[in-house]
C-alpha cells in the first residue's frame, strides 16, 4: 500500500542534467508498426525521413502483441521495428504500454478496472480500463515497464520515453473502487491525524455526516443529493496523487534502465480531472496532444459560446486555445506536442477538414511557444477499429494526405531558420487545478467554467500583443511585471505574501481567495487574503443564468457581465459600474480586482489597461491575428478567414511571409 506525500513543486530533476539541454525544434510522428505488414516498415521509415521527420513514437498500445499470454513474450517484431526505424535515421520515443492492459490480465484480476461515477465497473473492449489505485495493476504495470525499459533502454535509436498514454482520458483519473476507498481512508488518516479533525475540516456536523473512525469514511459517490464538497475535494487530491504515484513507478524504472533519455507523458487539452503538476515534476518533458478543431467544438459548447469565433475559426481552431495549453505545459517541463492533429479527427461532435495551411500554422504555433518537438498523430490512417475516420499524414492507400505536405514545409522552414530558446514572459497567469475543482464543487452557476475564464483573460493579453507564462500557485513569481490570478479560489497566506512581495502588479477576481484550503468560507470573507493589494472584499455573489447578463460601463465603453458578479466592500478605488450600481474594477495598493466575468471587448480593454499600468508594450492585433515571441523571433499566426495586417509596432527582418498574413498563414520576423 502506498501512502502518498503531499505534492511538492518544481522539477525533481537537476537542471544541469543532460536531459534538460536546449534542443532546436524538430518534427515527429506517431506510428503503429503492429498495424501494418512488416514489408511496409522499411518504406514507411524512409518516407518519414524524406518528409523531414526526426522522431517516431511507438508501442503505447502494443501490450497484447508483446505479451500475448501471461509470461509468453514476442519481442521479435518490436526488435525489428526498432532496428528498421533506427537504421533509417529516426529517433524513437518508446512507450510503456500500460494504457491498454490485455484481456488475460483483466480476467486474472477483474477488480483492477475502475468504477465510474455511476458505480459500474469499466468494461474491456476499448482502453484505459484500470484503476490507478489497484495494487496488483501497479505491480503489473511496473513489470511490463521494466521489461520494455530493460530491452530498449540502451538501444541507440531510443532517444526518449513516454509513460502510458493520456492519463485520465475518457474520464478515468478517478475510480470509486474498493482499492481507492482503502487508500483514501489511509490518506485521510495521514492528512488529518484524528477523525475529529477530519469532521471539523469537512464540516460533517452539517447533516449528521460525522464519522467515528477513518474506517467509516465513504467515497463521494451515489449520495442522495450532492456529497459534501470538502470530501469530494479531498478525494480529488488523493486521486491526483494516485496518478502521480503510478507515473513515478514507471519513471523510476525507465531512468534506471535508460539513463540520459528524457521521460515524457502526453497530457490533454481542457482536462482538469487530476492535478498535473505533481505528475509533471517527475517528468522531463510535459507533452500534450493538440487537436485544435475537435477542441474548438468541445469548448464552444461549454460555458459562453462565441458564435463568431466558432464560424470564423471552424477550420483553424480557437486562436488562443492551443497557445494557452502550450504555455500551460511549458510551465511544467520541457514542451513537446506528442500528438498534433494532421487533418480531420473522428471524435468531436462534428469533424471538419482543416483549412489549407492549418497543420503548418498549428506546428509553428507550438514552436513559437517553446515546443522542442511537434509529432503528428498518426502516420497512416487506420483501416480498422475505432478511429477509421481519423486522418493521418498518409491515406489508407499510402498516398500522402494534406497534412503530409504541410509537415514537409515546416521541416524545410525549420532547416533554414535558427530558432532560439524561449524566454520568461512579462506576464504570468496563475493556474491551479484545485481552484478549478473548487469552482465546480461550489456550483452557484452550472455555466461557470474555470479554464474558459482563464482563456478569456489569456485571449485579452494576446489581443494586446502580449506573451504569457502560465504558472502554478507554488511556482516562483519573480521577474513578472503583471500577474493575473482569476478565480484562484484558495490563496494561502504564503501565496498572498509572495504576491505582495513579487513587485508585480496583480489582477485578481472574479472569485479569487473565496475559500480556505478545507473548502470553507474564510472568516474575513472572500477576497480578504489579498484585499490589501486589490482593495476589495466580496460580500454578495450574483451567479447569473447564462443568457441573462448585466449591463456594465467602463471608461466610456459599454458591455456585459455574464455568469458571475461580486458586490462588496471597497477600500480601494472603484472604476466602471454595473447596472446594479456596483463597480466593475477596484484598484488597491498594488493591483486590482475584477468583480465580474466581462465580455471579450471589455476584457481586452481592462487587460490592456493593466498591461499599460505595468509598463508592458501593447500591440493592437487585428481579429484572429496573434503573435508570440520566442527569443529574437516574432511568430505571427492568422486564424481568421481573411488576410490580416501585422501592426507596424511589430517590425524586423521578415524571414517567412509578409506583413499581410493570409488566412491560416504564418509570418516569422526576426526583431
Ligand atoms: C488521443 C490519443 C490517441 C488517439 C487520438 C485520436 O487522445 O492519445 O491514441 O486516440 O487521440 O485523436
Amino acid at each position: 500500500m502506498c501512502i502518498y506525500s503531499m505534492p511538492t513543486q518544481g522539477h525533481s530533476r537537476p537542471l544541469d542534467d543532460a536531459t534538460d539541454m536546449f534542443a532546436a525544434p524538430t518534427l515527429g510522428v506517431c506510428y503503429y508498426p503492429e498495424h501494418w505488414p512488416e514489408e511496409q516498415w522499411q518504406s514507411d521509415a524512409q518516407n518519414m525521413v524524406a518528409a523531414g521527420l526526426s522522431w517516431v513514437r511507438i508501442a503505447e498500445f502494443a501490450w497484447s502483441r508483446i505479451e500475448p499470454s501471461p509470461g509468453t513474450f514476442d519481442w521479435g517484431w518490436l526488435d525489428r521495428a526498432v532496428d528498421i526505424l533506427g537504421a533509417a535515421g529516426l529517433r524513437i520515443v518508446m512507450c510503456t504500454p500500460t494504457a491498454t492492459p490485455p484481456k488475460w490480465l483483466i480476467d486474472q484480476m477483474p477488480d483492477m478496472v475502475a468504477i465510474g461515477p455511476d458505480g459500474a465497473p469499466r468494461k474491456f473492449g476499448s482502453r484505459r480500463h484500470y484503476s490507478f489505485a489497484h495494487e496488483g495493476y501497479r505491480r503489473e504495470s511496473a513489470r511490463i515497464s521494466r521489461l520494455v525499459a530493460a530491452r530498449y533502454g540502451q538501444h541507440e535509436a531510443v532517444g526518449a520515453w513516454q509513460t502510458d498514454n493520456e492519463y485520465g482520458c475518457h474520464d478515468t483519473a478517478i475510480s470509486y473502487c474498493a482499492s481507492a476507498l482503502a487508500e483514501f481512508r489511509q490518506w485521510l488518516a495521514q492528512r488529518y491525524g484524528t477523525i475529529g479533525a477530519l469532521n471539523e475540516a469537512w464540516g460533517n456536523v452539517f447533516w449528521s455526516m460525522e464519522y467515528r473512525s477513518f474506517d467509516e469514511v465513504e467515497l463521494p459517490i451515489l449520495t442522495v443529493t450532492e456529497a459534501n464538497p470538502a470530501s469530494a475535494l479531498d478525494f480529488f487530491r488523493y486521486s491526483s496523487q494516485a496518478v502521480a504515484e503510478f507515473n513515478l513507478i514507471q519513471t523510476d524504472i525507465i531512468r534506471a534502465n535508460s539513463p540520459g533519455r528524457p521521460v515524457s507523458h502526453n497530457f490533454m487539452g481542457n482536462f482538469d480531472q487530476f492535478d498535473h503538476r505533481p505528475v509533471a515534476k517527475d517528468l522531463d518533458i510535459a507533452a500534450w496532444d493538440s487537436y485544435p478543431l475537435g477542441m474548438l467544438q468541445n469548448m464552444q459548447l461549454e460555458a459562453r459560446k462565441d458564435v463568431d469565433l466558432h464560424r470564423d475559426c471552424m477550420r483553424t481552431g480557437d486562436p488562443d486555445f492551443q497557445a494557452f495549453h502550450h504555455d500551460l505545459y511549458r510551465g511544467m517541463g520541457r514542451l513537446w506536442v506528442m500528438e498534433q492533429q494532421p487533418g480531420p479527427v473522428n471524435w468531436a461532435r462534428s469533424n471538419v477538414i482543416p483549412a489549407d495551411g492549418a497543420v503548418r500554422l498549428w506546428s509553428w504555433e507550438a514552436i513559437a511557444h517553446g515546443a522542442e518537438v511537434v509529432s503528428y498523430f498518426r502516420w497512416r490512417q487506420a483501416p480498422f477499429a475505432q478511429e477509421q475516420m481519423h486522418a493521418g499524414l498518409r491515406l489508407r492507400n499510402d498516398e500522402p494526405a494534406i497534412g503530409h505536405g504541410e509537415a514537409k514545409i515546416v521541416a524545410a522552414e525549420l532547416a533554414k531558420i535558427d530558432v532560439p530558446p524561449i524566454e520568461q514572459a512579462e506576464i504570468a497567469i496563475i493556474h491551479d487545478y484545485e481552484a478549478d475543482q473548487m469552482s465546480k464543487l461550489d456550483g452557484q452557476t452550472a455555466d461557470f467554467h474555470y479554464l474558459r475564464l482563464l482563456l478569456d483573460l489569456y485571449r485579452a493579453v494576446r489581443q494586446n500583443g502580449g506573451n504569457v507564462d502560465i504558472i502554478g500557485p507554488h511556482d516562483a513569481l519573480n521577474g513578472y511585471k503583471l500577474i493575473l490570478a482569476p478565480s484562484l479560489m484558495h490563496i494561502s497566506d504564503d501565496l498572498a505574501e509572495r504576491l505582495a512581495a513579487s513587485g508585480a502588479r496583480i489582477l485578481a477576481g472574479p472569485r479569487s481567495a473565496a475559500k480556505t484550503r478545507d473548502f470553507q468560507i474564510p472568516e474575513k470573507l472572500a477576497g480578504s487574503a489579498i484585499a490589501d493589494l486589490t482593495g476589495f472584499i466580496a460580500e454578495r455573489i450574483d451567479a447569473l443564468p447564462a443568457g441573462f447578463p448585466l449591463a456594465v460601463e467602463w471608461q466610456g465603453q459599454t458591455g456585459e457581465i455574464s455568469l458571475w458578479h461580486e458586490r462588496g466592500t471597497i477600500t480601494g478605488t472603484g472604476e466602471g459600474q454595473s447596472e446594479t450600481g456596483d463597480p466593475l474594477l477596484v484598484s488597491g495598493n498594488r493591483g486590482a480586482y475584477l468583480t465580474g466575468w466581462v465580455d471579450e471587448n471589455l476584457m481586452r480593454g481592462i487587460i490592456g489597461g493593466e498591461m499599460q499600468k505595468a509598463a508592458i508594450a501593447l500591440h493592437d492585433m487585428p481579429d484572429y491575428l496573434r503573435v508570440r515571441r520566442r527569443g529574437t523571433l516574432l511568430i505571427v499566426t492568422n486564424y481568421g478567414p481573411n488576410a490580416a495586417r501585422i501592426p507596424d509596432s511589430l517590425d524586423g527582418e521578415f524571414l517567412v511571409g509578409s506583413r499581410d498574413v493570409i488566412p491560416a498563414g504564418v509570418t516569422i520576423i526576426r526583431g
